[in-house]
């Protein structure tokens, strides 16, 4: 017996299947695409997604002449924050998905904040206002969407990030889906109430949403229903639901107070275990969820959300066109052996932790005649280990804990120049897991937990092996230099939105 895992990421959506050692079997990923309707907005099709979930379960199954007689539970994990509304009775979302990394909530976030702050609702949800988060963009979706609030406010309708939304379609859609999401995304909305783990009606009502609309809050890993009786995992149970960084804290084994992650996908996402309490920063780390199995009590941890790393490789790719695939990016960067004086800083959504800055704008610095298209690659890897830096000084300065490993995953890490440039900017050993997949592995865990396929975090720990090490081997001066310089180039993009 196996356990799958469904990973609907921020560009692509993967099925994969582990065996009881943690291996994958079997895997199938699809990308879907990446909406911008205007400077700032960023969108997805739910139904697209939808789509591409089923197909490559399909797909992942099939090339192992698997089927749902061999999977013992399915997890769910997903990208956060980002909003779907959809009508309970026809099934059908009644606007695009709004991304994470959208930002057309600005002026709200300002609204809302008024005299208060950007940390009104901090001592509750563990949030400041702003654009990355759920809450503000289900008001949008209500104020801006003809009709929408209406149908919301007679009951017609449903929010969810994507967890939700497939797990209501998975579970059967107008046929009696399921509404329900886990205690990890729920903390993404800026709704929950970090200590009750429900929602907090006066946010609710601040923010115009009816309550009518949430789903209900479970834990990470129980039984919340059977894969509907015609889908091609029909019967099997859905078991764990975990938002994509808190479940790569479990496939990372960040079990323990203490513990932490950092994975280098479209953003990257640092998250320490802090245990059963919630930890509230003072140097711009969110206070998140980090799970909760079935009725244990919740664990949290606090984060360090970049919103620009591996999107700014697409970002070459796609929009300059100096690569053809990113993995080019590498083979430009080593054309040149340091960055030629360039700085990067890909502030496309505003900076998030721990500067938290929307008024920022992207920009490349310290160009001279002599900087080309290999320093500017260079400079784009070395602006994700920069930011890296920057949260974890966060994380070091709010738990007085010093930095002594870096465990890291995501498809980045991959990337052997930007591997060593972090450990050396860090200053610390940076090493990765044999699997690589910690995202979908925590999902399957999480479901694999609740159905007795892993008997405990024993079993878990037991699975992770060292795959790599990266060792730091730069000068301290140099070091210094760098980040020094990397520090007068984010300040630059200060103050550009008004
Ligand atoms: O908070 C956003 C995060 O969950 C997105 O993760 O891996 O889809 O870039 P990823």
């Amino acid at each position: 017996m196996y356990v799958a895992a469904i990973d609907q990421g921020t560009t692509s959506s993967r099925c994969m299947i582990f065996d009881h050692a943690g291996r994958v079997v079997t895997s199938a990923q699809q990308e879907h695409q990446q909406i911008f309707p205007r400077a700032g907005w960023v969108e997805h099709d739910p139904t697209e997604i939808w789509q591409a979930v089923r197909e490559v379960t399909a797909a992942a199954l099939s090339k192992k002449d698997l089927t749902r007689h061999d999977i013992a539970a399915v997890g769910i994990t997903n990208q956060r924050e980002t909003t779907v509304v959809w009508d309970r009775n026809t099934g059908k979302p009644v606007y695009n998905a709004i991304v994470w990394q959208d930002t057309r909530t600005d002026e709200l976030c300002t609204e809302l904040a008024g005299d208060a702050g950007a940390d009104r609702y901090r001592s509750i949800v563990g949030l400041p206002l702003s654009t990355y988060f759920s809450g503000p963009k289900v008001r949008w979706i209500l104020d801006n969407v003809e009709g929408v609030r209406e149908r919301a406010e007679a009951g017609e309708l449903c929010f969810g990030t994507m967890d939700s939304w497939i797990l209501w379609n998975l579970t059967g859609g107008i046929d009696g889906g399921l509404h329900i999401t886990d205690v990890t995304n729920a903390s993404r909305t800026m709704l929950m109430d970090l200590q009750t783990l429900s929602w907090d009606e006066q946010i609710c009502a601040d923010l115009r949403i009816p309550t009518s609309m949430l789903p209900q809050i479970h834990s990470s890993s129980e039984k919340y229903g059977e894969v509907r009786p015609r889908g091609i995992l029909a019967g099997v149970p859905i078991a764990g639901i975990l938002g994509d960084q808190q479940a790569a804290m479990f496939g990372q084994a960040c079990l323990r107070p203490g513990e932490a992650k950092n994975t280098y996908g479209t953003g990257n996402f640092l998250l320490l275990n802090t245990g059963t309490t919630p930890v509230f920063s003072e140097h711009g780390l969110l206070t998140t969820l980090c799970y909760r199995i079935g009725a244990a009590p919740a664990v949290y941890a606090l984060e360090g959300s970049v919103a620009v790393t591996g999107s700014l490789v697409q970002w070459l790719r796609d929009n300059l066109g100096i690569i053809n695939s990113a993995k080019e990016v590498e083979v430009l960067a080593t054309t040149v052996p340091d960055n030629g004086g360039a700085y990067f800083v890909p502030a496309f959504s505003g900076l998030f932790a721990p500067r938290w800055r929307p008024d920022a704008r992207g920009a490349i610095v310290g160009l001279t005649r002599f900087v080309n298209k290999g320093h500017l690659a260079r400079a784009a890897l070395e602006a994700t280990a920069f930011q890296t830096r920057e949260v974890i000084e966060a994380c070091v300065a709010d738990s007085g804990v010093a930095l002594t490993e870096l465990k890291v995953d995501g498809g980045m890490v991959l990337n052997q120049t930007l591997m060593q440039f972090q450990s050396d900017i860090l200053d610390v050993p940076v090493i990765r897991p044999v699997v690589n997949e910690t995202t979908a592995l925590g999902a399957a865990y999480a479901a694999g937990l609740a159905v007795g396929f892993w008997s405990g975090e024993d079993d878990i720990r037991n699975n992770w092996e060292v795959g790599q090490t990266w060792t730091p081997a730069m000068p301290a001066a140099e070091r210094d230099r760098l980040y020094r310089e990397w520090n007068k180039a984010v300040e630059r993009t200060y103050d550009w939105v008004d």
